[in-house]
């Protein structure tokens, strides 16, 4: 009987400890601590442009100069949320390689979308123009502003955005 007390007991903590931790993992997604999460999202990221953001020539493109030149300019930043957003399907041309495969949309919120683009433009491209970070009202902006644009649409609008 005292067992079970004591169970019982455990499950209520447990509960508790339970309902903080979905608090603690709430809040970022309100923008309250968007530089913690973006290293978490970028994990997914990192399937495919590897860990470093080098990429694989041809197939993944680096996250590198490229995102840091196009971060510079509004159609560069417009391009660069709606790849998140939205996917890409080529063909591009990134520091002087083609691309020509898909990216899928990543299903993440305006805050998980700026928080990643953060990480990337100061952890993982190190190199190019100084990067503006994203916040999630900007975001949020440029996601309305590409509601009707498709994966393609979206790459064609990368060598006008100052892809290179
Ligand atoms: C399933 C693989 C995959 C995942 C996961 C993925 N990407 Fe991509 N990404 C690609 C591919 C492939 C391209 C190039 C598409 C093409 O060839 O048109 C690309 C292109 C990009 C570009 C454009 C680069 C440029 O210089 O124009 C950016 C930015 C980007 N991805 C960021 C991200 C971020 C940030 C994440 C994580 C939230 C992510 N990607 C997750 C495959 C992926």
């Amino acid at each position: 009987m005292k067992g079970l007390v004591g169970v019982k007991g455990w499950g209520m903590a447990g509960m508790l400890a339970g309902t903080l931790a979905l608090g603690a993992m709430v809040l970022p997604a309100h923008g309250q601590d968007t530089q913690a999460i973006g290293p978490a999202i970028f994990t997914r990221c990192a399937a495919c442009h590897t860990p470093s953001g080098a990429g694989v020539p041809g197939t993944f493109p680096p996250l590198g100069t490229d995102v840091r030149t196009l971060a510079a300019n509004p159609a560069g930043r417009r391009y660069l949320a709606l790849v998140v957003v939205k996917g890409l399907m080529g063909p591009i041309t990134v520091e002087g390689k083609a691309y020509r495969n898909v990216m899928p949309a990543q299903g993440l919120d305006d805050a998980g979308i700026a928080a990643v683009l953060n990480h990337v433009g100061t952890a993982i491209a190190r190199q190019g123009p100084s990067f503006t970070p994203f916040t999630a009202s900007e975001v949020a902006t440029l996601r309305a502003s590409g509601a009707d644009l498709g994966p393609g649409q979206i790459a064609a609008l990368h060598a006008a955005a100052g892809g290179q």
